[in-house]
């Protein structure tokens, strides 16, 4: 997509109606539940996105229930969408409105470790203070950003955006969203539980509001016979969606790290916590329907296979027919294996309650903060050796880098199924082998994105000098 003028402006201009980015003009006219809030680009140069963001205490109302206090980006939840292409620089003027001292993390972004918004790399922005952002965006794809303090508290509250960066060739599609779910707690008196219960913080903060694009019981509408592009990010704390339209085929063409070489078709596309999925599908050729979306049941662990399926979002089919719909992408560029590692990390993942009530998580059997900084020379491959002896899923994370999986359980991952990763479900009672190239310098947090698991000791840090 070329843009005449800075995408946010233009967005601003239309009102944001339906800036999801669509690639073409779509009949739609009434607000459509899936617009991200946008922000003003402050930079007449159309390859720098400068913007003021803040994070802020706000009112908001979800669904039925009465106005609940939120943190957010910029006043609204998701904070607003920074749109970028491959190659942009980004400048984020940041200052923390909070309570209490805060930082950005920019999840699956490659950037100097510096911008990176962890307490490895940077001093918290305490309350009144500003910093500045500015990095450029290396590679396509949907990431978001979210604290990297106390962020098992600070994403639930509503800290987190989407950060969409566009490749030179992304295949075309009719209409295109960003859905950014969450799946939050909310009291009959509107507010959000401030603290942590035992099941909260052995499964990490689950909801009884499902939200997409920070509205509860959304609608999405889409035309009858369009090719809809879909790209969603999980920034809930402890649910993993298993997403499921019925009738409609998933056809997933990347991931975090971009484009798959070997786009594949599901009707249970499963997302944990962190996790991205570039889906297209074809919207049914039947006007004035709604399809449900859903979220299937799915055991990560301690009994959570008994949760029942629940509502996501309503699909409402609508508007000009599309006659011919772009074509589902059948093939990407080939993926490389990256050479094999001479040198192995193991770590072992597990859980286990402490005298003093609740739970540890812990990596090697150390809790953060007394998990050893792992030292890598700058440039050299390194496995990663998962082995999760806990009784619950964990989607594991490493900041700074792209990852391969190599092998699940001690057999090769097939040529087909290879994918650049940033956060990977690692699942209970087994192991998973990653291979990775520390190419870039500094100090790089690694974690369960378990928000909960997270600050409750499953993190450490890898110095790459
Ligand atoms: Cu999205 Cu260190 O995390
Ligand atoms: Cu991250
Ligand atoms: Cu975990």
């Amino acid at each position: 997509m070329t843009r005449g003028l800075p995408f946010a402006l233009a967005c601003t201009a239309l009102l944001a109606v339906a800036c999801g980015g669509s690639t073409s003009s779509s009949a739609i006219a009434a607000p459509d539940d899936s617009a991200l809030a946008t922000v003003v680009d402050e930079n007449p140069d159309p390859h720098t996105l400068e913007v003021h963001l803040d994070a802020r205490v706000a009112t908001t109302v979800f669904g039925a229930s009465p106005p609940t206090a939120v943190w957010s980006y910029n006043g609204s939840i998701p904070g607003p969408l920074l749109d970028l292409n491959v190659g942009d620089r980004l400048i984020v003027h940041f200052t923390n409105h909070l309570p209490e001292s805060t930082t950005i993390h920019w999840h699956g972004v490659r950037l100097p470790a510096a911008m990176d918004g962890t307490p490895a790399m940077q001093s918290p922005i305490e309350p009144g203070a500003s910093f500045d952002y500015d990095f450029v965006v290396k590679d396509p794809g949907l990431f978001w950003f979210h604290p990297h303090m106390r962020s098992d508290a600070q994403v639930n509250k509503g800290l987190y955006g989407a950060l969409r960066v566009r490749g030179a060739n992304e295949p075309a599609s009719d209409d295109e969203k960003i859905l950014v779910l969450d799946d939050i707690k909310i009291k009959a008196d509107g507010s959000i539980p401030d603290y942590l219960d035992d099941t909260s913080r052995m499964m990490g903060r689950g909801g009884n509001t499902v939200l997409v694009n920070g509205t509860a019981n959304a609608t999405l509408r889409v035309r009858p016979n369009a090719t809809e592009r879909w790209r969603i990010v999980n920034t809930a704390n402890g649910r993993f969606f298993k997403l499921h339209l019925p009738g409609v085929a998933l056809r997933v063409v990347g991931t975090d790290g971009g484009p798959l070489a070997h786009p594949y078709d599901t009707d249970a596309l499963l997302i944990a916590p962190g996790e991205r999925y570039d889906v297209f599908l074809r919207i049914p050729d039947a006007t004035d329907t709604s399809l449900v979306m859903t979220t299937q049941a799915y055991d990560r662990g301690h009994d959570s296979g008994a949760d029942p399926p629940l509502d996501v979002a309503t699909v409402r089919v609508e508007g000009a027919r599309v006659a011919t719909p772009a074509t589902l992408p059948a093939k990407g560029a080939a993926i490389d294996a990256l050479p094999t590692p001479s040198q192995t990390l193991p770590m072992r993942l597990d859980e286990k309650s402490v005298a003093t009530g609740g739970f540890a998580f812990t990596i090697n059997d150390v809790s953060y903060p007394n998990i050893p900084t792992i030292d890598v020379p700058l440039g050299e491959m390194r496995a990663i050796a998962l082995d999760n002896a806990s009784e619950m899923d964990h989607p594991f994370h490493l900041h700074g880098f792209f990852f391969q999986a190599i092998a699940r359980g001690g057999v090769a991952v097939p040529e087909s199924e290879r994918v650049w990763k940033d956060t990977i479900i690692v699942p209970m009672k087994s192991t998973l082998t990653l291979a990775v190239r520390f190419d870039a310098p500094g100090t790089w947090m690694y974690h369960c994105h378990i928000l909960e698991h997270a600050e409750g000791g499953m993190m450490g840090d890898i110095m790459v000098h």
